[in-house]
């Protein structure tokens, strides 16, 4: 599935991130900057934090527990549509879907 990548400057990344990876997996093998996932993809870093598009109609992963705490603790601040990235999973139902990178991760 497509996955856009929007960074703050308003530079776009568009990947083709291939079905049962996530949203974070997509910008890792491909080098979109600002996806830092310093715990790999284990929920448990908070630095995979994305912004998904206002937009967005796609269905995506509920998010969990451990997830929605985490989302407490990011570089960038919490807003109503931030998501950790390695918690969105990609699949032909998401195939489109636009994130916005956060100023910092860190
Ligand atoms: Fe660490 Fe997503 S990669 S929380």
């Amino acid at each position: 599935a497509k996955i856009t990548y929007i960074q703050t400057d308003g530079t776009s990344t568009i990947v083709d991130v291939k079905d049962g990876d996530s949203v974070m997996r997509g910008a890792k093998l491909n080098g979109v900057p600002g996806i830092v996932a310093e715990c790999g993809g284990g929920a448990s870093c908070g630095t995979c934090h994305v912004y998904v598009d206002k937009d967005n109609t796609r269905p995506l992963s509920t998010m969990h527990a451990v997830e929605d705490e985490l989302l407490y603790c990011t570089a960038s601040p919490r807003l109503d549509n931030s998501r950790l990235s390695c918690q969105i999973p990609v699949s032909d139902d998401v195939d489109g879907l636009v994130v916005h990178v956060p100023e910092k991760q860190i």
